[in-house]
């Protein structure tokens, strides 16, 4: 309200300013104007019996009412420049934006205030949050044919092997096919969840249950794989009830110990879950080597892998932690990472422990 404000103010000065200034203006030039005639040609001057103006009068009424008009032309072109300009620069680049060209900005004049400035800054936001959408959008498609390609190159090759009787229909070739499916299906659930976070409309299945357990069962099941990277798990789990989708959060979970797997070092990896003050937290630890600064702020996005990830183990799509943020947003909550103590990488999921509260 307050640059409805500024605009309706500016108008009413203005109007008010020119007026007062016309005003004082014919109020003293006439007092100067008959005083000099008084003293230097008082002949001129109209009698009282008489109706119409002498020529020098006539003079003074014509050039005073053409000054008057004139600094009222002027006030107004001014006024009219500050609205105008801004509006027809915001008209102009609506018909750029809406002909497909995103880069399009309006710009206001010298002195725009109120409404106008408004609507050049928020025509300016719009256009930009619309090019930001698709660029990340072209992005978004780029970089999912990127990763269903290889799965799929991979599988047709090995299909078209047995086919052509190339491969022997062995069970060691079925294996590794299904291993191609599943990540496919892997990679498909993963999107599935991005996108519907994304779009605000990831549900959850919320129950009240002891997170303890899931957490146990899927450690349990990734045991051997992570002795195998040379990781021993270390369980700090607090047994209260708490508010979450289990099924989700086991997901989260998995993708998170999934990274300790491929990208931390040999060491201790602490999963720890605690309950205070309404907040839940899921935390998982490692020794190393850490995430360089610069990365953090990106390691959550979608398809952000680090350097070491993407060209040692391309197998991984970066979609992991997307979809641990995913998972933390929709339970209202927020995923962070930050260096460990044992020189490593803390990834936390921290969220409120019941919906009540
Ligand atoms: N525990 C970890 N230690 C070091 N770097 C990690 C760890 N977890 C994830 N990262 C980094 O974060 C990037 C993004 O992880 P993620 O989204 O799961 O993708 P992906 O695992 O498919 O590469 C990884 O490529 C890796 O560089
Ligand atoms: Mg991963």
């Amino acid at each position: 309200m307050s640059g409805m404000h500024g605009l309706r103010r500016q108008i009413v000065l203005a109007v008010a300013l020119l007026v007062l200034s016309v005003m004082v203006a014919t109020v003293i030039g006439s007092y100067v104007f008959y005083g000099l005639m008084f003293t230097y040609a008082p002949d001129h001057i109209s009698n009282p019996g008489e109706w119409l103006p002498t020529g020098p009068e006539w003079g003074w009424i014509l050039s005073s009412t053409l000054g008057a008009v004139a600094l009222a032309a002027a006030v107004a072109i001014k006024l009219s420049q500050r609205l105008l300009v801004p509006l027809t620069s915001v008209a102009e680049n609506l018909r750029r934006v809406s002909q497909g060209d995103l880069a399009a900005r309006a710009t206001g004049a010298d002195g725009t205030v109120g409404e106008a400035s408004l609507l050049v800054e928020d025509f300016n936001t719009m256009a930009e949050r619309l090019e930001r959408m698709a660029s990340e959008q072209a992005f978004w498609n780029a970089a999912i044919a990127h990763e269903l390609r290889t799965p799929v190159t991979v599988l047709r090759g090995r299909l078209q092997g047995l086919a052509e009787g190339v491969f022997l229909p062995e069970p060691k070739l079925f294996r590794s096919l299904l291993a191609q499916a599943e990540h496919l299906g892997g990679l498909i659930e993963d999107l599935r969840v991005v996108g519907l976070a994304d779009s605000g409309h990831l549900s959850l299945r919320l129950e009240r249950c002891r997170l303890a357990d899931d957490i146990r069962g899927v450690v349990a099941l990734l045991g051997p794989d992570l002795q195998a990277a040379g990781l021993a798990p270390a369980l700090d789990l607090a047994e209260d009830e708490i508010d979450c989708d289990p099924g989700r959060m086991r997901q989260a979970l998995l993708a998170l110990l999934e990274n300790a797997r491929c990208h931390a070092l040999p060491g201790t990896l602490r999963i720890v879950l605690d309950c205070a003050g309404g907040q839940a937290r899921l935390a998982v630890s490692d020794d190393g080597p850490g995430i360089a600064p610069e990365a953090v702020a990106k390691v959550f996005e979608a398809f952000q892998r680090g350097e070491e990830a993407r060209t040692r183990r391309p197998s991984g799509s970066g979609l992991g932690l997307a979809v641990v943020r995913a998972i933390a947003h929709a339970h209202s909550g927020q995923a962070a990472c930050r260096p460990s103590a044992g020189g490593g990488t803390t990834f936390e999921i921290a969220w409120p422990a019941s919906r009540g509260a």
